[in-house]
């Protein structure tokens, strides 16, 4: 079975990988090729060294751009988005995600900036689940609780690149990890890859794709922290935010669902019509922390939010097929950590929106199941549009 697995998992990335890991060349589409591109705009995927971790494994950094000037920055530690820059509504650019400016604030303790999240994003109750009978016991590194996989999840990897090319529609970035069996308790081998997309029409997506050799649970996502007003620029309260969202699953004090699908209306959660984050988040024990019930139901690509920033006119709408997402509002931000540029991260500087299924699905049989079948493969798409108004 294993062995089967391996080879399978093998022709999948080679099939995947033959055209573009002739590497498309990481160099910008040929700008005499579009002579009407004004100020060699060009989509472009280009990379350098970011630095070692350590235990010496070398680091590199990733830059996607595109040819209205959208830029993210991506590094194959943790396959993390170092940075995102996005234009305002007077077309000044500036990097709307915190984090830090060089590998070594990444390699220390951080929450998950940027990170990708996995085996397991959010949390599994008292770290322990059971699966076809089997109990498994998982790292327990938040109180008893297991939270984004581990003490060593997916954000501290080293992420293999397979694939970096633009062309003239899209630039794109494609890593892939393979999660041992075991690792942080989980079962099974776990062959993942995540995928990084800037298009010409200002969307970043994010795509994954998983394969496993025996039955296991899989939930993966980006933990971008958001400010639209731009990184360290105060905090996220004015921001007016819209979920596609008529329930959510409370929690209980230790962040875990209870497995109640409650309704929103008539209470401060209730973000089915715009509304400032700060306008009810008082009434919130703690800030929002919680996943959102989207209508869709997942399985097609819907829309999840709306983010709209007053001050700079920048609008973030997220699409996704995932049937949750985790309102998060920098609760546990504190002025502790400093970021890009020197900027101090307080409470409240950021939000995220973190597409998944969940929080301990594999605890809840009522909520949609994350169980991941030998042969079968999960594939996660979330994208992240851009525009002002
Ligand atoms: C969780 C928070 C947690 C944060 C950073 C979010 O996804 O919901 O409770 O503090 O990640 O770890």
């Amino acid at each position: 079975m294993k062995k089967r697995f391996w080879i399978n998992f093998v022709l999948v990335v080679t099939a995947i990988c033959i055209p573009g890991c002739k590497k498309k060349t990481p160099t910008p589409t040929e700008p005499e090729a579009k002579p009407e591109a004004k100020e060699a705009r060009v989509m472009s995927a280009n990379e350098e060294p970011f630095g070692q971790t350590a235990d010496g494994r070398e680091v590199t950094l990733y830059t996607l751009t595109n040819t209205n000037g959208l830029r993210a920055r991506i590094t194959n530690y943790g396959a993390i988005l170092v940075s995102l820059e996005v234009p305002d509504r007077d077309g000044n650019l500036a990097d709307i995600t915190l984090g830090f400016d060089a590998l070594d604030g990444y390699l220390a303790v951080h929450p998950y900036f940027g990170a990708t999240v996995g085996r397991y994003a959010n949390r599994i109750g008292k770290a322990r689940f059971v699966l076809d009978g089997v109990e498994y016991e998982l790292a327990a590194n938040d109180g008893e609780n297991h939270l984004h996989g581990g003490n060593k999840g997916f954000d501290k990897v080293v992420w293999r690149p397979e694939d970096l090319w633009a062309n003239d529609n899209e630039a794109l970035l494609k890593m892939s990890y393979i999660s041992e069996d075991g690792e942080e308790g989980y079962p099974g081998n776990l062959a993942c890859t995540v995928t990084y997309t800037l298009t010409k029409d200002d969307e970043l997506k994010i795509s994954y794709e998983a394969e496993a050799d025996k039955t296991t649970v899989v939930n993966l996502t980006n933990h971008s922290y958001f400010n639209l007003a731009g990184q360290g620029h105060g905090d996220i309260l004015g921001h007016e935010l819209t979920l596609n969202a008529d329930r959510y699953t409370p929690v209980d004090e230790g962040l875990i669902p209870t497995g109640e699908i409650r309704s929103v209306k008539d209470s401060p959660m209730d973000f089915t019509s715009p509304m400032s984050i700060g306008s009810r988040i008082k009434q919130v024990i703690g800030g929002y922390d919680h996943n959102y019930v989207l209508n869709s139901g997942g399985g097609t690509l819907a829309l999840a939010a709306r983010v709209y920033e007053p001050t700079t006119g920048r609008v973030m709408e997220i699409h996704t097929i995932e049937p949750g997402v985790q309102l998060y509002t920098g609760n546990f931000l504190d002025g502790t950590l400093t970021g890009k540029g020197g900027k101090v991260y307080k409470k409240h500087y950021a939000f995220c929106l973190e597409t998944q299924h969940f929080p301990d699905s594999p605890n809840k049989s009522n909520f949609p199941s994350v169980v991941l079948q030998p042969g079968q493969k999960y594939t996660s798409v979330t994208e992240h549009k851009f525009s002002t108004r």
